[in-house]
C-alpha cells in the first residue's frame, strides 16, 4: 500500500472515513476537499457508459454488443478491445469506474438478465470477464464485477436465498469472480442482492472476507448492489466497503455511532477506509479535481470495433446453402424487428445510443433499394407501444395532484423514471404527483389498446374518460426492476385523423425497496391476420425471405424473468407462413437467449443475432452478405424445449423458488453438464455454430510430461480450413475425469482458441491446462482434487462434435489447498 494512503486514512476524521464509505448521490463517492480528495464517479454498465443521468434520455453514449453477445464471439482478443473503448466512454462521462462486468451464470433460460451475462459455462464466462477487466483497467478504469454472488434469477431479487452447495458455488458459480480476481486483479467487486444460503450476500462474511480476501487474496472495493445494503455494522464488519447509492441508509451517523459503541472496530473501519482510497488512487479519483463534465462522443473508431464485434458475435445455426446472399434476386424483409434496431436488453444496462441502424437500413445500405421490400407482418412488443407528443407535465408537491402545480415543464414522451432530485427539487423525491396532458392523432381507425404500468400509481385517461387504471387495484408486477406492476391495458375505437385528449395521472407510493418512481404509457393498434396476409404475398413473390424476429428489451430485462422461450406474438405463425410461401426463408434471430424454434425444420437458415449494440443492422448485413464471416458460437446450449432445460422442475423451489428460496438443486449439472447426464437432446449444442467455410483438426499432440508433478498439460493440434473462404474456427477443449469418485459431469470446457485460417491453409495451435482443469471441489475436506486414474481430453468445434481424443493417466492424487 503506498504511504500516501496510510497517510491519508491517518489525517481523516471519523466523519471523512466514513464520509467515503456511501455513495453522495447515485452515482458518485464524496470529495473530501480539505484533504484533496476528488469524487469518485461511477457509471453503469456493461454494454456502454451511459452515464450520470437517468435511465432514460440520459446523455448519448456508444451501445456496444451485450454480454452474450461478446461471449459468442469467442474471441478475448475482441473482448479486450472492447474493454478499453469502454475505458474511453467511462472517462468521456467524466467516471471512473464501470459497474461491469456482468458474470452471472445461464443456469435458467428464462432469466431476464441472461443477455447482459456471458454463458452457462463457468470457464468461457471467466475468459470474457479477464478479457473486458483486463482492457478496461489497462485504461485506467475501474471494474466492478457484478454480482456476488448467486444471481442467476430476477424473481425476488432483492430478497431471495439462493441455496447452494459450497462445490457448486467454487466449481461453477464463483469461478468467474476467483479468476476476475486471481487473473485479471480486478479494483472493484459488486455484491448480490440475493441471499446466499439465508445471509444477504452484502452481510456475508465468509463470501466477502474469507474466500474473496483472505482466500483469493483480493485488496479491491466491495460494493453493494443499489439499496443492496440492509445493516451498518453487519455490512462494515462482513466486508463491505461501499454503501451505494447516496444519500446513505445505512451509514453515515448511524456508522460513526456503530464506531463509537464499539459494534465496528476502528481497524474494521481502518480497511475499509484503505481500500476506498486504493481504489480512487488507482482510477486517479483521488487527484481529480476537474469540473465534471458530461461528454458525447460518437467515435468512429467506436462504430467499426462494435460493427465488427456485431458481426462475430452472430451464429450461423442452420444454412442450407442460401446464405451468404447472393446479392441478385429480390428479398422480402419480413417481420417486427426488420424496421426496429434491437440493439441491447432493458435495465440498468440500457443507454440513450448515439443511433441504432435496423436491419433494414443495414440491408439498405448493403444492397440498394430495388431488390427490397418490406412488411412487418406481426409485432413482438411487450408492452404497448410508448406514446410520443408534447407533453405538458405539471408536478404536484402532494401525492393526490391537489391544488396549484409547484414545477411545470414539457416532456416529449409518455415515461418517466425519476431519479434523484425530481421537479428541480421542488417536490419530494418520495412524495409526488404529476399530470401529464397532450394529444393523440391516429393514422389509422380502430380499436387501439392503452396500456400504463407504474412504479407508483398511474392512470391514463383519453378524452377524459378513465382508460387504463393502475392506480385504484395496484399490484406489484414484473415492471421496473421488480417495483412496478404489471401493464394495465384499456381499449377504445379511435378515428384516423382526429384529434384525442391524453391525460396521465401517476403518484408516488409511500414504499418501495429501491426507492424507484417511473411510469410507462403506451399505446398501440394490434395488426390483424391482414399483415401476415401481406407478409406472406411479398415473400412469394420474392427470391428470399428474411425474417427477423425475435424478443427485445422489454422481454431481455433486468427485473422480470420470462415466462415461456417461445418467440412473443404471432411470430412463430408468421415465420411458418413464410416458410411455407417461400423455400428460401432466412430467420433472424434478435434475443438474449434460446428460443424454442417449432419451424426450424421447415426454413433454410437461420441466424442468431444477438442484441449487438449501435450498430445491429450493419453487423446483420455484414453476415448475411457474406462481407463477414458468421464466427459466433453458441455460449448456452439451445434447448429443443424450456422443460429441458436444468433449472426447469416440478418443484418451484428449484425455479422459480418458494417461500423466499430458489434451490439450485441440479448442483454442478449447468448447461450442457445437464444434457449430457441426463441424455437430452438439445436443438443446438452449447459451442455450435457454422461459418461460411469448414475446418478440420489434426495432428493432436499431448505433452504430459507434467501431469503427474504438477497436473499441467499442454495441447497441440492442426487447424486446417479446407473450404473456399477464409474463416474463424473455434476449438474447444473439454475434459472429462473418468473415474471420478464423486459425480462429475460427462465432460467440461477447460479451454479454447478462436482462429483465423486463410482458405486453404493450415495453423498450428497451443492450449495449455493447469491443475485446476482436472480438478474437483471436495467439500468436507476443502481441497480441490485431482484424483488418480484416468482422464480424457476432447477436442473439436463445438460441444457435439469432439472428433480429437487423448488418455491421460495420473498414478497419485493431488490435493490443491485452497
Ligand atoms: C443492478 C446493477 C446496477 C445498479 C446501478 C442495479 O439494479 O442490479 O447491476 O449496476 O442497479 O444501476
Amino acid at each position: 500500500m503506498s504511504d500516501r494512503i496510510e497517510q491519508l486514512a491517518d489525517r481523516m476524521t471519523l466523519q471523512e472515513q466514513v464520509a467515503i464509505l456511501s455513495g453522495e448521490d447515485f452515482w458518485s463517492v464524496p470529495a473530501i476537499p480539505r484533504l484533496g480528495i476528488g469524487k469518485l464517479r461511477v457509471t453503469d454498465g456493461p454494454n456502454g457508459a451511459r452515464g450520470g443521468g437517468s435511465l432514460i434520455g440520459g446523455i448519448k453514449s456508444a451501445s456496444f454488443p451485450v454480454g452474450i453477445a461478446l461471449s459468442a464471439s469467442w474471441n478475448v482478443g475482441l473482448v479486450q478491445e472492447i474493454g478499453a473503448a469502454l475505458a474511453d466512454e467511462v472517462k468521456s462521462k467524466g467516471a471512473h469506474m464501470l459497474l461491469a462486468p456482468t458474470v452471472n451464470i445461464h443456469r435458467s433460460v428464462s432469466n431476464g438478465r441472461n443477455f447482459e451475462c456471458y454463458s452457462e459455462d463457468p470457464i468461457l464466462t471467466a475468459e470474457m470477464a479477464v478479457a473486458y477487466i483486463l482492457g478496461l483497467q489497462g485504461q485506467g478504469i475501474g471494474a466492478a464485477v457484478k454480482h456476488f454472488a448467486g444471481n442467476e434469477s430476477e424473481i425476488e431479487r432483492t430478497t431471495i436465498s439462493s441455496e447452494i452447495d459450497e462445490r457448486t458455488l467454487r466449481e461453477v458459480y464463483l469461478i468467474p469472480f476467483e479468476w476476475a480476481v486471481k487473473k485479471a486483479r480486478t479494483w472493484g467487486v459488486m455484491n448480490s442482492y440475493n441471499k446466499l444460503n439465508g445471509i444477504f450476500t452484502s452481510e456475508h462474511n465468509w463470501l466477502l472476507t474469507k474466500l474473496l480476501r483472505q482466500e483469493w487474496g483480493y485488496d479491491g472495493i466491495v460494493m453493494s448492489d443499489w439499496f443492496g445494503s440492509h445493516s451498518t455494522a453487519g455490512t462494515v464488519n462482513a466486508g463491505l466497503d461501499l454503501e451505494m447509492p447516496g444519500p446513505t441508509r445505512d451509514r453515515g451517523q448511524k456508522l460513526i455511532e456503530a464506531v463509537n459503541s464499539g459494534a465496528v472496530s476502528e481497524a474494521i473501519l481502518r480497511q475499509r477506509v484503505v481500500a476506498m482510497l486504493r481504489l480512487m488512487e488507482r482510477v486517479g479519483s483521488l487527484d481529480d479535481n476537474r469540473p465534471f463534465v458530461e461528454a458525447a462522443n460518437d467515435r468512429p473508431e467506436h462504430r467499426a470495433l462494435i460493427r465488427r464485434a456485431g458481426a462475430e458475435a452472430a451464429v450461423l445455426l442452420k444454412n442450407n446453402g442460401v446464405l451468404p446472399l447472393r446479392g441478385d434476386g429480390t428479398i422480402a424483409v419480413i417481420g417486427p424487428n426488420a424496421k426496429t434496431a434491437q440493439i441491447m436488453g432493458g435495465g440498468s444496462a440500457q443507454l440513450n445510443p448515439h443511433y441504432r441502424i435496423s436491419p433494414w437500413d443495414g440491408l439498405l445500405d448493403a444492397l440498394g433499394e430495388d431488390q427490397l421490400r418490406y412488411g412487418m407482418g406481426c409485432t413482438n412488443h411487450r408492452f404497448e407501444p410508448l406514446l410520443h407528443g408534447k407533453f405538458a407535465v405539471d408536478y404536484f408537491a402532494n401525492d393526490s395532484l391537489s391544488g396549484e402545480p409547484v414545477f411545470t415543464t414539457t416532456q416529449e414522451e409518455a415515461q418517466a423514471f425519476w431519479v434523484g432530485s425530481v421537479a428541480e427539487g421542488k417536490v419530494d423525491p418520495s412524495h409526488f404527483s404529476a399530470r401529464f396532458t397532450g394529444s393523440f392523432t391516429p393514422e389509422a381507425s380502430g380499436e387501439y389498446r392503452v396500456g400504463i404500468y407504474a412504479a407508483g400509481f398511474g392512470k391514463v385517461f383519453v378524452d377524459g374518460r378513465l382508460l387504463a387504471d393502475a392506480w385504484t387495484n395496484w399490484v406489484k408486477g414484473r415492471t421496473f426492476f421488480e417495483e412496478g406492476c404489471d401493464e394495465v391495458v384499456g381499449t377504445i375505437p379511435l378515428e384516423a385523423g382526429r384529434s384525442y385528449e391524453i391525460a396521465i395521472e401517476f403518484a408516488t407510493k409511500p414504499y418501495s425497496n429501491l426507492g424507484i418512481s417511473a411510469f410507462a404509457c403506451g399505446i398501440g393498434l394490434p395488426l390483424g391476420d391482414d399483415a401476415i396476409v401481406e407478409a406472406v404475398r411479398l415473400a412469394r413473390n420474392a427470391d428470399t425471405a428474411i425474417v427477423f424476429v425475435g424478443r427485445n428489451g422489454e422481454w431481455d430485462t433486468e427485473g422480470s424473468d420470462l415466462s415461456s422461450i417461445t418467440l412473443p406474438g404471432r411470430q412463430d405463425e408468421l415465420v411458418a407462413a413464410i416458410a411455407q410461401a417461400n423455400p428460401n426463408t432466412v430467420v433472424v434471430l434478435q434475443t438474449g437467449g434460446p428460443v424454442e424454434m417449432a419451424w426450424l425444420g421447415s426454413v433454410a437458415a437461420v441466424l442468431e443475432a444477438w442484441y449487438p449494440g449501435q450498430e445491429a443492422g450493419n453487423a446483420i448485413a455484414d453476415v448475411l452478405t457474406g462481407e463477414a464471416e458468421p464466427s459466433g458460437r453458441l455460449p448456452q446450449t439451445f434447448p429443443v424445449r424450456w422443460s429441458d432445460n436444468p433449472a426447469h422442475s416440478q418443484d418451484r423451489e428449484v425455479y422459480p423458488g418458494l417461500d423466499g428460496k430458489v434451490r439450485y438443486e441440479e448442483g454442478v449439472f449447468v448447461g450442457y453438464r445437464h444434457y449430457d447426464k441426463t441424455g437430452t437432446a438439445p436443438l443446438f449444442p452449447f459451442g455450435f455454430g457454422l461459418g461460411y467455410t469448414e475446418f478440420e483438426l489434426s495432428e493432436l499432440h499431448v505433452d504430459d510430461s507434467e501431469f503427474e508433478a504438477n497436473g499441467s498439460v499442454m495441447v497441440s493440434l492442426t487447424v486446417a480450413n479446407i473450404g473456399a473462404r477464409d474463416g474463424a474456427a473455434v476449438v474447444q477443449l473439454y475434459v472429462s475425469d473418468d473415474q471420478a469418485s464423486d459425480p462429475r459431469p460427462a465432460k467440461e470446457l477447460k479451454a479454447f482458441r478462436k482462429v483465423q485460417v486463410t482458405a486453404g491453409e493450415a495453423r498450428q495451435i497451443t492450449m495449455t491446462l493447469d491443475a485446476r482443469a482436472f480438478a474437483f471441489y471436495r467439500e468436507k475436506a476443502r481441497h480441490w482434487l485431482v484424483e488418480s486414474g484416468s482422464f480424457t481430453l476432447r477436442l473439436g468445434l463445438s460441444s457435439a462434435d469432439l472428433k480429437l481424443t487423448a488418455k491421460l493417466q495420473r498414478n497419485t492424487t493431488l490435493m490443491l489447498p485452497v
